[in-house]
């Protein structure tokens, strides 16, 4: 599902049109998400309304997140009426997709709805009720989407501003896959594809901020923390410092030549840590792998020559002003 929707976005473009890379992406990873998510035969009016109503909760994600809890509700902040229409527009195409699975005993793919609407503790016999398995599901394509999609998007333009870089990964590409597509056993063996994949990880780590609250009295260095403070700290700034990282702003993935990402522990967060961490990050690494790996042996990736790319923070760090363009690779 993921090379079918890397092949089918990149045979869409045409060799002579500006495309708007971070939109291009975020459309392929959301058209993922909700193929992961639900069965593919559910109706394209489900399918749109998903797709509609994602990107508006996202825009007004982090006006919600940061809001002050004194702040009436009715203080009108940029995006916190998308935001809430497009939260239950989601909950409502939700409510309707666990009904048509409820009415077929929690359905019988391997998609995430279907298992979760199984999922059942052999030892409690418990099982998810609607409101349980919506809030799950709305989180899916909130987090999963355009964080893909950022990463995505800074890894393929650092690859369209260095002609060589890109050859590098393409070479693998053909050394490793032939014209064949990439399947998960061939991940150990994209080596410098990863390499790309982590330091587009370090520079533009898409959650650029990440919240926690003390549940318990804490010291974090010199500080003291009382229980219930709201911390929030910027993995985005730790990958940028020099103390851990040398030439902290240079795009250079060499520096994961032989260096696991994990050995890093803290210094290395794109995907949170402990607990709470992130649940998608081999789906995302694979996402991105296999959009890579698909769109080098396809084309060439260039930056238009009025391209301008600023970063941007918004819910995720995201490169605005990302134009390329494309050219077919002329077989050797
Ligand atoms: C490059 C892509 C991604 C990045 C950078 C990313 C990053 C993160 C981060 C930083 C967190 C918070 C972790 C923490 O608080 O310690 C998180 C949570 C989460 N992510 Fe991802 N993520 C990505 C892709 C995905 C994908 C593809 C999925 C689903 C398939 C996903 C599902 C989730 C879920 C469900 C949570 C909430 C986990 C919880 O609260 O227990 N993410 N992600």
């Amino acid at each position: 599902m993921m090379v079918r929707s890397a092949h089918s976005r990149a045979d869409s473009w045409q060799e002579d049109e500006t495309l708007d890379f971070l939109r291009e992406m975020n459309e392929m990873t959301l058209s993922i998400t909700i193929d992961t998510l639900m069965r593919t035969e559910l109706s394209q009016d489900a399918r749109d309304q998903v797709l509609r109503a994602t990107p508006a909760v996202l825009q007004g994600l982090l006006t919600e997140v940061m809001y002050p809890t004194w702040m009436p509700k009715w203080v009108p902040l940029p995006g916190h009426r998308t935001f809430h229409r497009g939260s239950r527009e989601l909950r409502d195409v939700f409510q309707h997709v666990i009904a048509s699975y409820r009415a077929t005993d929690g359905g019988e793919g391997d998609d995430i709805f279907s298992l979760m609407c199984r999922a059942n503790d052999e030892e409690t016999n418990y099982r998810m009720d609607d409101e349980q398995v919506k809030d799950e599901a709305v989180s899916f394509p909130l987090a999963s989407t355009e964080t893909t999609a950022s990463a995505l998007a800074w890894a393929c333009y650092r690859l369209a501003k260095d002609p060589v870089l890109q050859q590098r990964v393409r070479d693998e590409a053909f050394a490793v896959l032939g014209d064949r597509d990439v399947e998960m056993a061939d991940f150990n063996q994209l080596t410098f594809t990863d390499q790309v994949i982590s330091e587009a990880l370090r520079l533009y780590a898409p959650a650029w901020v990440v919240m926690r609250r003390a549940i318990v009295d804490t010291h974090l260095g010199p500080y003291h923390v009382p229980k219930g403070t709201e911390i929030i700290f910027a993995p985005t700034a730790m990958h940028r410092d020099p103390d851990l990282y040398k030439d902290p702003l240079n795009f250079n993935p060499d520096r994961w030549h032989n260096v696991r990402p994990s050995a890093l522990k803290e210094a290395y967060l794109p995907f949170g840590a402990g607990r709470r961490k992130c649940i998608g990050d081999g789906f995302a690494r694979f996402e991105m792998t296999t959009a890579i790996t698909t769109f080098v042996r396809k084309l060439h990736l260039e930056l238009a020559e009025d391209a301008n790319v600023e970063t941007k923070l918004f819910a995720n760090l995201q490169p605005r002003g990302l134009k390329m363009r494309v050219r077919a690779l002329v077989p050797a």
